[in-house]
């Protein structure tokens, strides 16, 4: 009966002095932005609105890209208070980046000649349509693999050549939990998230010769406009899976994944049940430091039981509910 509590002590341990580390690399200098140009895609609303606002309280030209118009107008005004010098220019476009490369290409182009050079890419557009696998369109399948894949691989696949020209540069793509670990009620969603892991560590190889750093964001529940509407069609199996950890503020999401990115990690999360995750899935993910891929080797073998764990608790979830769905609907018989 002693061993389990051993091996719980030693998990619990060995996750503070992974946090402690976690801490400590995170003091690393950020770049600078300061007069750099920054894109911001989906910088209309919710996380992206806040990565912008930071953006431009560091000094960086600001440009926010979404498809709504007067949204874009109105998260200008309120990013433009948040100049902290004259010469800064921060503009939107509405551009709906997953339409076709040419068009994103031509935009982005023409966004440098008028602006600068784009240094730093912040993919944050994207979003969520919530349903079993069998409930969802194959065009809902197809439109939200166009807003979560193609609308972040059309803008970096266009800045990645001008950076590797220079040399330097910074790309942000937000995933999300569901790129690690695919979820009842988030598959065509969590299909395009798990795709975005893919361009991403494809990408972080590529460059990893150069200056240019990537950064794979995986946020949690965050309260957005954003996050309110994927709840409209939130199965309650999705809810309560999803649920437990509460839901962060964008702005405090916005300053994490601005640091991680400014920083070069490679991963950016926030929370115990991200970090949870992200150690679990880390088997072949990019090198996060010598100290980092000890503590991982050393607690990844405990954490495969807390894994199966969430598995196990996710099961119970869809089975608890399909028993009420059931028990309802007789009862909805009798009653007729
Ligand atoms: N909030 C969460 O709990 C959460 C959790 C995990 C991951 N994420 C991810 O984090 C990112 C931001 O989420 P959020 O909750 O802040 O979303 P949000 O409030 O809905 O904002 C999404 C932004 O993306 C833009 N957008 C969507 N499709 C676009 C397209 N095809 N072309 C150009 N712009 C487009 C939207 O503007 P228009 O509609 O006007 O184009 C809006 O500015 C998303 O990728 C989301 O999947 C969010």
């Amino acid at each position: 009966m002693d061993f389990p509590i051993e091996i719980a002590l030693i998990v619990a341990l060995l996750a503070i002095a992974h946090i402690g580390i976690y801490l400590w690399v995170s003091k690393k200098p950020q770049r600078p932005i300061q007069n750099r140009h920054v894109v911001v895609t989906g910088g209309s609303s919710g996380i992206g609105f806040w990565i912008a606002v930071k953006c431009a309280q560091l000094g960086a030209h600001v440009t926010i890209v979404a498809r709504n118009v007067e949204k874009l107008e109105s998260a200008l005004k309120k990013i433009q208070v948040h100049k902290v010098n004259d010469k800064q220019m921060i503009q939107c476009r509405s551009v709906d980046l997953s339409s076709n490369y040419e068009n994103v290409k031509n935009a982005l182009s023409a966004l440098e000649e008028e602006i600068a050079p784009i240094y730093f890419l912040v993919n944050c557009a994207g979003g969520a349509i919530c349903g079993r696998v069998d409930e969802l369109s194959p065009d809902d399948a197809v439109y939200l693999m166009n807003i979560n894949y193609f609308s972040v691989y059309y803008p970096t696949r266009y800045i990645l050549t001008k950076m590797k020209e220079k040399g330097d540069g910074i790309i942000t793509i937000t995933g999300s939990q569901a790129s690690l670990m695919g979820v009842y009620g988030l598959g065509p969603y969590a299909v395009a998230k798990f795709a975005l892991r893919g361009l991403a560590e494809t990408i972080a190889m590529e460059v990893s010769n150069t200056k240019i750093s990537i950064t794979l964001a995986l946020p949690a529940d965050t309260d957005t406009p954003g996050f309110e509407n994927e709840n409209l069609t939130k199965p309650e199996e999705t809810k309560t899976i999803s649920g437990g950890a509460g839901l962060a503020k964008p702005e405090d999401m916005a300053t994490v994944i601005l640091n991680d990115s400014l920083i070069g990690n490679f991963i950016s999360i926030s929370g115990f049940e991200s970090w949870l995750l992200t150690i679990v899935c880390s088997g072949m993910s990019p090198w996060g430091g010598l100290l980092f891929t000890v503590l991982q080797s050393i607690i990844l073998g405990p954490l495969r039981f807390v894994a199966y764990g969430i598995q196990w608790h996710c099961r119970n979830v869809v089975k608890t509910c399909a028993q009420k769905q059931t028990s309802n609907t007789s009862a909805a018989k009798k009653d007729e």
